[in-house]
């Protein structure tokens, strides 16, 4: 079978002939399908919907099949089996690490878990209602200043430096977020603590001198960090990309990453599901809700995805965690409305015609709030994670060859050629 495309331009009659490599032309090739001497071809892809703009190694998904692999790893099985530490590593070097390199990963991330007393200041002077998500964003940009050695990410031990250090900060950042808009003292990080107990001692320790985590819910956490870890080219992969692109540093990058996270098409959507729930208010409003949704009035949050035409494969992890969860807390009574929300979305044509199924946002937001976070936090909770798998797209930006600064083109639909009128002339 010829792997190419034939193209007839039935403006001038000619035949061009495109090679397919898999499964996609190089838009590039379409430049020579002109007319006289007009721009050559060009396609026109708001939100990038079928265009590939990168070659990646990291994170497969088959949206049709309801497949998630980190570097060829199921998600269920990594969920299962691993650490959120071992998932950054993997997503990272590109393998799952021995115990050996397990044990020196952790302690690299452990020993840069302190932020610079300049930038805990800086989260300080935040106003007391301040968004953490804004305060995360800005906090990582102004990391920079600290570290401009992250500039030079030609040199791969610097690279790595910047990467243990932006992994490890997130979780004392977002914590320190969190304590100073509730106007409690600081936890600083500790060394004799895991990832997730340091990050929820950081976050939840008030009085008490040997705040213990329960195990249950530490391991709930830690499945939820595992399921955000990454998610190929998504809205907040590409803004890191897009801004790596142009020669910086993974907090100039990452931070542009937080900022694309935190709308509520993308990793706000689990703030914005618990306010739906919140709307709803009982099981007896729901068709009246789901009405308003098929009237276009409404979006059923938490449902439907760009990628996956088929139930997203963390949500049915999330769902089985959520139950973990509410053994140790009680049930959250917003479970009821969103499993009936659910059970109707997916008998009810407007949905199922649309392929719209429940997504990773649909019950995160209801662990998060039986594990005592209020809902400003649930997108910091989808950011700290995030961050290995950005750091991730980032490191393979900068080190492929055929990566170019991302410049779009685009269809001009303005004025041309005008004359400005004098100020005083004009009506
Ligand atoms: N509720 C109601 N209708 C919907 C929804 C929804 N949540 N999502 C899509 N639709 C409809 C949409 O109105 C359109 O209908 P029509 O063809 O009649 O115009 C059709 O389904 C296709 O939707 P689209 O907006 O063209 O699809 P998209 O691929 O551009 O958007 C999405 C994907 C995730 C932005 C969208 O499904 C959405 O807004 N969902 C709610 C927000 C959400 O849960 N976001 C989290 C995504 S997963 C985690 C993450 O990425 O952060």
């Amino acid at each position: 079978m010829a792997e190419t495309l034939t193209i007839v331009d039935n403006r001038t009659g000619a035949t061009y002939e495109i090679p397919v490599t898999n499964n996609t032309i190089r838009a590039t090739d379409l430049k020579q399908v002109r007319v006289a001497d007009a721009p050559g071809l060009s396609t026109y892809d708001p939100g990038l919907v079928n265009t590939s703009s990168v070659k990646s190694a990291v994170t497969y998904i088959d949206g049709d099949a309801g497949i998630l692999e980190y570097r060829g790893y199921p998600i269920e099985q990594l969920a299962e089996q691993c650490t959120y530490l071992e998932v950054a590593y993997l997503l990272l070097h590109g393998e799952l690490p021995t115990q050996e390199q397990l044990t020196q990963w952790q302690t690299v991330i452990t020993k840069h878990t302190f932020l610079p007393e300049n930038i805990t200041e800086m989260v300080r002077h935040y106003r007391y209602d301040a968004h953490p998500m804004a305060v995360l964003m800005s906090a990582v940009a102004g990391m920079h200043t600290f570290y401009p050695d992250g500039r030079e990410y030609q040199d791969e031990e610097t690279r790595w430096r910047q990467i243990h250090r932006l992994i490890a900060k997130m979780p004392t950042l977002a914590a320190f977020a969190y304590r100073k808009g509730h106007g409690l003292p600081l936890v600083y990080p500790r060394d004799d603590r895991n990832y997730v107990q340091n990050f929820l001692t950081m976050l939840f320790q008030v009085g008490e001198p040997h705040y213990e985590v329960d195990p249950r819910l530490e391991r709930a956490l830690e499945v939820l960090f595992i399921l955000h870890a990454d998610h190929e080219q998504n809205c907040s992969a590409n803004a890191v990309r897009a801004v790596a692109s142009s020669g910086n540093d993974p907090y100039t990058s990452v931070s542009a990453g937080i900022g694309a996270l935190f709308g509520p098409l993308h990793g706000a959507a689990n703030q914005a599901v618990m306010e739906g729930l919140n709307r709803i208010g009982s099981v007896a409003n729901v068709p009246g809700y789901i009405a308003k949704v098929k009237a276009g009035e409404e979006r059923l949050m938490g449902f439907g995805h760009r990628v996956y035409k088929n139930y997203d494969p963390r949500a049915r992890i999330i769902k089985k965690a959520a139950e973990e969860v509410f053994e140790v807390t009680g049930v959250n009574p917003k479970l009821q409305i969103a499993l009936e929300l659910e059970k109707i979305a997916l008998e009810d044509d407007y949905f199922v015609s649309r392929k719209l199924y429940p997504n990773v946002d649909f019950y995160s937001g209801l662990i998060y709030e039986a594990l005592g976070f209020p809902p400003e936090m649930y997108t910091v909770l989808f950011a700290i994670p995030r961050t290995s798998g950005w750091l991730a797209q980032w490191q393979e930006q900068m080190t492929d060859p055929e990566q170019k600064i991302v410049r779009p083109k685009q269809i001009y639909t303005g004025h041309r050629g005008r004359d400005v009128v004098p100020l005083a002339e004009r009506g």
